[in-house]
């Protein structure tokens, strides 16, 4: 039985949990706190890294305090400290790998330095450390990638985004409709109202044989039938018509890749997955051609430290640790680092 306790500081989430699991067996989330600084960065439209990064350091300590205690563990019982080390802000990462490491120094435990994304890709499995075989797609605010799962640590990418990622076009497509930051949730919100066959958006690469993503073309298209109708456009309509579209290119996509891959899960993660539309549609999907559909629960789909907790118990168990004196990786990749074997 191993306990990690785990912090996520990549953007504008602090958040610390602790895990505990055995190899092959259940695991167990026993707290995870998050600290959200949307409102901070809401009056800038986005997140300011400077804002990010002396927040995170203002409010960890007592995020980890208050996990401690939530979790009823002892800073001695926990036997592996982890952070995410990318990808991410630079000056936010280091705020959380620099805490993380100094608790393991001060209590001679290892240190695990995590893969936000691996921390995603996990997430829907988080209560068994068994991580079957399955077709991954991630969708954040950063990336958008679709993934062949052999097993932990074992990813093979099958595609990704050409231009901006899924939870990157629904932020500035709400920007264009003056919605709050971040528009992914806000969208979703007037989207319910709308009638999403209203616009007849692009559904860019949906055909092409390849497994890529863009998303660019239909982010121009809203901003082209905003200026043509300005004033006059239905923003429920235009968010309902808009979400369609990413729900198409989404959905299809991916059960092509499950088909071509031949595994019988697909897992959802990453913030967009917290669309209730888009879920509705994966499930339907999935019934329909026999695959099994397997998500997050909504409160670890968005940023949060039991997915990058879960991800280090695995390692952990798996013998691994971090050197104490590396460093953070901005731009990180899910599928080139060293511990990923591509059969
Ligand atoms: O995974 P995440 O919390 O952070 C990154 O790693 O990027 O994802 C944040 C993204 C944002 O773009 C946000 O707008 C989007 O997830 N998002 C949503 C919803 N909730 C969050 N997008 C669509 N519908 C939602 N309900
Ligand atoms: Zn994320």
């Amino acid at each position: 039985m191993s306990v990690i306790l785990a912090i996520e500081s990549s953007c504008d989430e602090t958040a610390v949990a602790i895990v505990r699991g055995e190899a092959g067996l259940r695991a167990e989330v026993l707290t995870s706190v998050i600290s959200s600084q949307i409102e901070l960065h809401r009056e800038h439209g986005g997140v300011v890294p400077e804002l990010a990064s002396r927040n995170h350091s203002l409010h960890l300590r007592a995020l980890v305090e208050k996990a401690l205690v939530d979790a009823g563990v002892a800073m001695q019982e926990i036997d592996a400290f982890a952070a995410t080390t990318g990808p991410g802000l630079a000056s936010s990462l280091l705020i959380g790998s620099t805490a993380a490491k100094a608790m393991a120094c001060a209590c001679d435990r290892p240190f695990l330095g995590i893969n936000h994304l691996e921390g995603h890709l996990l997430s829907p499995f988080m209560d068994c450390t068994a991580v079957p075989p399955h077709l991954a797609l991630i969708v954040s605010g950063g990336h958008t990638l679709l993934l062949d799962v052999i097993g932990p640590g074992r990813y093979i990418k099958l595609g990704g985004t050409r231009d901006d990622a899924a939870g990157e076009a629904f932020d500035k497509v709400g920007k264009m409709l003056d919605l709050p930051y971040p528009g992914g949730p806000e969208i979703e919100k007037v989207a319910r109202d709308g009638n999403p066959s209203a616009y007849d958006f692009p559904r860019s690469m949906l055909h092409d044989p390849h497994l890529d993503f863009s998303f660019s073309g239909l982010k121009t298209a809203v901003l082209y039938t905003l200026q043509r109708q300005h004033g006059k456009v239905s923003v429920a309509d235009l968010s309902a018509s808009f979400q369609q579209a990413v729900i198409d290119i989404l959905v299809g996509k991916t059960l092509r890749a499950a088909r071509r891959s031949g595994r019988k899960i697909i897992a959802l993660s990453g913030g967009v997955s917290m669309n209730r539309a888009l879920r509705t549609a994966f499930q339907d999907a999935c019934e329909k051609s026999d695959f099994e559909m397997v998500t997050a629960s909504p409160d670890f789909c968005t940023d949060n430290a039991a997915m990058i907790a879960f991800a280090a118990l695995l390692r952990h168990l798996a013998g691994e640790f971090s050197p104490l004196d590396g460093d953070i990786h901005p731009n990180l990749p899910l599928t080139e680092s060293r511990d990923n074997v591509i059969p």
